[in-house]
């Protein structure tokens, strides 16, 4: 029998898993099903513990500011839920040529998102070359990306789920405000999973090194901050080992 929470994984897999043989009309058009599946989905699809809600539970003093649940995960997606603590947040960090999708099902969240190879920070990055060049011809150094900022997205469970692309919003932080928060992740391809040959797509954390100009930052990448750490919890929603994959 199929659960809502299936046809979402159905659909996430349709859209993704062949992405690279689908004509981009295809892919778009899956891609609108999928988040308007999204749309409708609600922590009850998923069970999720609303004990998670209970602010009461973050108090104790060994409990990590953040929580997991694992629902799916494939070489093409992943699907899980992230909960935040109190006034808690995901670290500024990115998602290397990936698509992502983040439904709120319980509380309210913040979104700071940046997008990365804008006309903007094309612009200005071309423009820095030519001006660093005489003085100083080395090479750009890697950890420091230009980021455009996008207007910060409040969510909650009513609103539409919030996309990004691997180039549009692709590093942002989540902030809970107003006491804890869950949202469903949608991310694809997974991280770890090989880029190319030589190259893991591992999630990187930034700082905010300085403001080049309006709404254009330069973003250094840094260690996973100290104060973020994450447990897990398991899924106790619909079984989804039955999904006909593609
Ligand atoms: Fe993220």
């Amino acid at each position: 029998m199929s659960s809502h929470i299936g046809n979402v994984l159905k659909q996430a897999l349709a859209t993704f898993a062949n992405k690279g043989t689908q004509k981009h009309e295809a892919f778009q058009k899956n891609l609108e099903v999928l988040i308007s599946l999204l749309d409708k989905t609600t922590a009850e699809h998923v069970n999720f513990p609303m004990r998670y809600m209970n602010p009461q539970l973050w108090e104790r003093p060994e409990k990590a500011p953040v929580s997991c649940i694992e629902i799916f995960e494939d070489t093409h997606v992943t699907m899980g839920i992230f909960i935040l603590k109190p006034n808690g947040k995901l670290p500024l960090h990115n998602h290397p040529k990936m698509h992502g999708l983040i439904k709120v099902l319980a509380g309210k969240v913040e979104i700071i998102s940046y997008s990365i190879n804008t006309e903007k920070t094309k612009e200005i990055d071309q423009k820095s070359l030519i001006d660093e060049m005489p003085l100083n011809p080395k090479p750009r150094k890697h950890n420091i990306v230009t980021a455009e900022l996008n207007e910060v997205t409040i969510a909650t469970s009513d609103s539409l789920p919030c996309l990004l692309d691997p180039n549009f919003k692709n590093i942002h932080e989540i902030h809970s405000l107003d006491g804890p928060a869950a949202f469903l992740d949608v991310l694809a391809p997974p991280y770890d999973f090989p880029i190319s040959e030589f190259e893991i797509r591992k999630c990187s954390y930034y700082h905010k090194l300085s403001q080049v100009t309006t709404n254009i930052f330069r973003l250094q990448e840094v260690k996973s901050p100290s104060w973020y750490w994450t447990d897990s919890c398991p899924y106790t929603g619909p079984e989804l080992f039955d999904i006909e994959l593609h």
